[in-house]
């Protein structure tokens, strides 16, 4: 309770520091919009590139952010959003950790007539009318890419049989389903591979040494030839792992990472890593463009995704466009 106190009066303070209180219609200006953002957590360097990408673009456009951090709880995010209707900010942004159980509190948010844009990640809903627009990465494509990275490796390598183990990212979250859905619709039907265990890194770079250090003990590295992990922090994780158990093994293996961080970059340019999927976390401008047009009354598209590519040992890595965030 006291908590739920304290949180209150953080939030009114803010509130009140955007000196907003009591707005309704913005009509375009932005001096007057408060955005309310519900950010997931802290996970990874992704995230936190992620959240300041959100600060400076609102801060650019001259809007007022209300930001809270779930620490990686759904109802902490429910709450914030129940706190940001109270409030009644102009718009609510977030980036929800699991795809399942929005919709109430997304319709309290439709009936206080507040827009939502939803970031990053996405919601299981049968309802589409309970967000305005959806900004974030196509994550089934991440997972072709990183399918098709493999198919290309082996051919060139002329492999006849690669034991694959993932690393995956949060249970229930849009990347983690969709990067291994698409990693699965190039790779499932070739028999060249096997995917012999998939476990859950929860996008941390602690888990991923700990996943990494439960699969060697299973499979030894000689029983595993490609990680394919679903987050770079992950990634780097398990790579502490394998170059402490056997400084060439990380060599041995074909390792995928996503998100293209500047350690992961660094690393595949040092041939520790062999192909990194670029996922943005520089989703600020993008959402504060959508956060202008709803306030003025304009029409929104529905879902917008960044461009991305790939980057891997078959390209020149010395090439400056070569470069993680
Ligand atoms: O939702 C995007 C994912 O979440 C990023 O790949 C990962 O690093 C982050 O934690």
């Amino acid at each position: 309770m006291r908590k739920r106190i304290v949180g209150i009066l953080v939030l009114l303070v803010l509130f009140l520091l955007t000196g907003c209180a009591g707005k309704q219609e913005t009509g375009g200006d932005s001096a007057s919009v408060v955005v309310g953002f519900s950010q997931l957590g802290a996970e990874s360097s992704w995230r936190i590139a992620n959240t300041v990408s959100m600060e400076q673009a609102a801060k650019e456009a001259g809007y007022g952010l209300m930001m809270e951090n779930a620490n990686q709880k759904q109802e902490k995010q429910i709450d914030a959003i129940r706190s940001f209707i109270a409030y009644r900010v102009d718009v609510i942004v977030f980036s929800p950790i699991v795809q399942t159980d929005w919709d109430n509190v997304l319709t309290e948010a439709k009936q206080a007539n507040i827009p939502v844009i939803i970031m990053d990640r996405m919601i299981d809903t049968q309802d589409d009318t309970l967000y305005r627009a959806y900004v974030g990465a196509d994550f089934y494509a991440e997972g072709v890419r990183a399918g098709e990275y493999l198919v290309r490796k082996a051919d060139t390598l002329g492999a006849e049989h690669l034991r694959i183990v993932e690393i995956c990212g949060t249970t229930g979250s849009t990347p983690m389903q969709d990067r291994q859905r698409g990693f699965m619709d190039v790779i499932g039907k070739d028999e060249r591979f096997t995917v012999i265990d998939s476990v859950d890194g929860d996008f941390l770079q602690s888990k991923g040494e700990e996943c990494m250090r439960e699969l060697l003990q299973k499979y030894g590295t000689e029983g595993i030839d490609v990680v394919f992990s679903h987050n770079d922090a992950m990634t780097l994780g398990a790579l502490n792992v394998l170059e402490k158990e056997n400084a060439a093994s990380s060599k041995d293996m074909i390792i995928i990472t996503v998100d293209g961080e500047k350690d992961a970059v660094d690393a595949l340019k040092a041939g520790r890593i062999n192909c990194v999927v670029q996922c943005t976390p520089h989703l600020g401008p993008s959402v504060m463009k959508l956060v202008r047009d709803v306030t003025a009354g304009k029409e929104i598209p529905k879902v917008y995704h960044p461009d991305e590519g790939v980057f891997s040992d078959f390209d020149d890595l010395t090439d400056p466009a070569v470069e993680g965030f």
